[in-house]
């Protein structure tokens, strides 16, 4: 080692060094561990370290130098010598890099040997020391390892107060989203209100109607989103009911062949509405499909199989069903027992069988179970949305 003479951290700064010390806070003296088996190297670094304002620790080996980072995690820097007795220095650059990350840590070496260097630049080293180095080498080295290290803390801070900026801003986010799609549901249900209060008959049908959709739409496999909008395309389906005129709507007979032609518009009426509402535009394909039949015996359109949308495919089924166990004034109701009977008996026909084979798998018990509930919801506590995304079976 060198003598020098002995200046303080500041006095010896060149000009170089001086935009380095930028990031580094200039009330706090920097601790330097120092890992080296060599008593003599240990005492010269502490020395000049010291003597240039540095906060110092030094020990013999890697064991105690671990030791030392668990009791000390504010640690700014490691100055460790590559060969040592025990644990030697990549290894414990190993241990460092792994437990605590954000230390910089600078190899001491007394061997001018490539492959060292780069194995440990390989490792997480963020510079190195030729043994023997004069002081001039020594700050110049430590500077830029705890500007590294410091631009590293600074780093973590920033990406974790940036976590902390996303996830306030997330929940915020999903709480407006939570808001709205419930302002959604009280528009929803105004609409389906709206017309359960012209056709008293059918009281109740649109909500009866969306629970058992949704329920076998679950069983059939489909993800929330897909429910969401099956929800709302199921509790609208007759929303073009709204334009058929009182005297065919309420008809107590049969209609005829004019009247049935009128009523069936009801569809494209409800499509034309439900498809100007962006967030019911996917929904608006299940209000203009929900009369098609698998076969293609159905209306408006006469679709077949999968040209039909799945989600009216499931409607269909549910429809039916709640058709069958509510009173009419031209029949009584029947049981969930008979629906599904008839749905059976419809499948291929009338009804897509793959999700007819769905339905038969889901107990009886539920249909009755559901109807209820929905039943004895309070007013106001159904939420079309909110039906398709909270409730298991
Ligand atoms: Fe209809």
């Amino acid at each position: 080692m060198q003598k020098e003479t002995v200046r303080t951290q500041q006095e010896f700064m060149p000009a170089q060094f001086a935009t380095m010390q930028k990031n580094v806070d200039p009330g706090r003296q920097e601790h330097i561990l120092v890992v080296d088996d060599e008593e003599p190297v240990r005492g010269a670094l502490t020395a000049m370290l010291e003597q240039n304002g540095y906060d110092v620790s030094a020990v013999a080996d890697a064991e105690q130098a671990m030791l030392h980072l668990q009791d000390d995690p504010g640690c700014d820097l490691v100055l460790t010598d590559v060969m040592m007795p025990g644990v030697n220095g990549l290894m414990l650059l190993d241990v460092i890099c792994s437990n605590h990350p954000g230390v910089p840590v600078v190899m001491l070496t007394a061997i001018h040997d490539i492959h060292i260097v780069t194995n440990a630049f390989r490792r997480g080293a963020i510079d190195y020391l030729l043994k023997p180095f004069d002081r001039t080498q020594l700050l110049e080295v430590v500077l830029r390892a705890l500007e590294h290290g410091h631009l590293l803390k600074q780093n973590a801070a920033y990406r974790q107060n940036l976590e902390q900026i996303i996830h306030s801003r997330t929940s915020r986010l999903r709480a407006t989203m939570h808001d709205l799609e419930r302002s959604y549901d009280i528009t929803l249900e105004a609409m389906g209100d709206a017309l359960d209060l012209r056709d008293a008959q059918t009281e109740g049908h649109s909500r009866r109607v969306t629970a058992y959709t949704i329920a076998l739409a679950r069983e059939f496999g489909l993800n929330q989103e897909q429910l969401r909008l099956i929800a709302r395309g199921a509790f609208l389906h007759d929303i073009g009911k709204i334009s058929t005129p009182d005297a065919i709507l309420l008809k107590g007979g049969r209609l005829t062949p004019k009247e049935t032609e009128v009523m069936r518009q009801h569809c494209a009426r409800g499509y034309e509405m439900v498809h100007k509402i962006p967030f019911l535009r996917d929904a608006s394909e299940l209000v203009y499909a929900h009369h098609e039949n698998f076969d293609g015996s159905g209306y408006p359109r006469g679709l077949r199989g999968e040209d039909i949308p799945l989600g009216a495919r499931i409607f269909a089924i549910a429809d039916t069903l709640d058709a069958i166990t509510s009173k009419r004034s031209y029949r009584k109701k029947l049981s969930f027992a008979q629906a599904r009977e008839e749905i059976e008996r419809c499948a291929g026909n009338q009804f897509d069988p793959r999700i007819v084979r769905v339905f038969l798998n889901l107990p009886l018990e539920l249909w009755s179970k559901l109807r209820k509930e929905v039943e004895h919801a309070p007013a106001g506590a159904f939420g079309v949305t909110t039906w398709a995304s909270s409730r298991q079976m």
